[in-house]
């Protein structure tokens, strides 16, 4: 049993977030026993001097392009052409990809994040030594090997059985195989998806219960290309309706410019859209309609999708949260919930992570803001958001844990 003094941050709702100072929480293997004001048992870590919050949640973001973070280019497609598909090449090399998995776990939790929904390259070796590297270091993950199996380059191109056999092979191996990891099926997006694919992994991952990632309408120039694609669909979700890969355990990158009906298909389907702020602004693709989709009911969350974005840091990707939009102000409670508990329910993982509650696993974040006797609850949260630079991590709890 362990047992620590310390200030809990907490959501509660995209609105509302708790403080509750000087409390006793413990922690009883990979779980949170109880969260009081006073305690018995003399024998505790005091880290009165800290704030700890939930284990931040990612839940999109790319393993593999980790070394390209902030290579600059215009636009979506030029980057993905002359960086980000050379970059995912390398880990075709074992001993690359060992490297690539290790220095972005390290960084991850390093950051403070406790769960991540990765996608890696379209190599299975490498998402193996991803999965490989999750385990040993202890983090919670969702991993999946990038699919593309048409209009790719030649050098990541696989063939349709190649790509949806080595996937189920991954899934077998590893989904569920602890506690901590898990796998998804990541069809990259439509442009190199043929429909034979997606018809594959949509009918596996419904009998199997498996999630699913791709991107959905990032950027004009790839929707006017997917129009161009598949001609016979009415817009660019009714391809991933009607193929068959939407539902409750479907993961949609960016979602930018969607219109009502597509909006619909997707609340109907339950599917999740995913916000990835600081890509947005750095590959110039638009603005996420935040308003719009917090009103439509369909549940979304934040991540960094790095290295579309450019850095893997949550506390960043809130702050893009509240920068990206115009007409909107989104609220520090508002991002820390969709990075948090809002996170943890488009995983469906609502009642096991997103907050710091009895009977949730211990996964946690202990850090230290500058002067933070002085603040109230909002005031801490402002900080933590906007002055996240000098914020310091001090140690972060996975299931109870300790990961850094
Ligand atoms: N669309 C297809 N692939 C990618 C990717 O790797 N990153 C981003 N941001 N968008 C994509
Ligand atoms: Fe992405």
């Amino acid at each position: 049993m362990l047992i620590i003094k310390t200030n809990i941050l907490n959501p509660i709702s995209s609105d509302k977030v708790e403080f509750l100072p000087d409390t006793f929480i413990s922690i009883s293997d990979t779980k949170i026993e109880s969260i009081s004001k006073n305690i018995e048992n003399r024998d505790f870590t005091d880290y009165s001097d800290s704030v700890c919050i939930p284990g931040l949640i990612d839940t999109h973001v790319h393993l593999s392009q980790y070394y390209v973070r902030g290579r600059h280019n215009s636009n979506l497609f030029d980057w993905l052409d002359n960086c980000t598909f050379p970059e995912e090449l390398k880990s075709k090399d074992p001993q690359y990809a060992k490297k690539v998995a290790k220095d972005f776990f390290k960084a991850s939790v390093k950051a403070g994040t406790t769960t991540s929904v990765i996608y890696t390259s379209p190599f299975k070796e490498a998402c193996d030594i991803a999965f490989e590297t999750a385990e040993k270091l202890g983090v919670r993950a969702i991993i999946g090997k990038t699919m593309m199996d048409t209009n790719s380059p030649e050098y990541l191109q696989e063939d349709t059985e190649t790509s949806f056999r080595e996937s189920v092979e991954l899934f077998e191996k590893w989904n569920k195989k602890t506690e901590l990891l898990e796998y998804v099926f990541s069809p990259r997006f439509a442009p190199v998806c043929s429909s034979q694919l997606m018809k594959m992994i949509g009918e596996f991952a419904q009998k199997n219960e498996a999630y699913i990632q791709t991107h959905l309408s990032e950027n004009q120039d790839e929707i006017e290309l997917v129009k161009k694609l598949f001609p016979k669909y009415k817009n660019y979700t009714e391809i991933y309706e009607k193929l068959g890969i939407l539902g409750p355990k479907t993961l949609l990158g960016h979602g930018i410019h969607l219109d009502n009906e597509e909006l619909e298909i997707i609340k109907n389907t339950e599917s999740k859209i995913i916000h990835c702020p600081d890509s947005n602004f750095f590959l110039k693709s638009g603005v996420f309609p935040f308003e719009k989709i917090k009103k439509s009911g369909i549940d979304f969350a934040l991540a960094s999708d790095a290295a579309g974005g450019t850095s893997i840091s949550m506390f960043n990707v809130m702050k893009m949260t509240c920068y990206r939009q115009d007409d909107y102000t989104v609220s520090p409670e508002e991002a820390f919930y969709y990075a948090t508990l809002g996170g943890a329910k488009v995983l469906g993982k609502e009642d096991i992570i997103g907050s710091i509650e009895v009977g949730k696993d211990a996964d946690i974040v202990f850090l230290k803001i500058p002067e933070q006797n002085k603040y109230n609850c909002s005031e801490l949260l402002s900080k933590l958001i906007y002055v996240n630079e000098e914020v310091e991590i001090i140690s972060t709890l996975v299931a109870g844990r300790k990961v850094f």
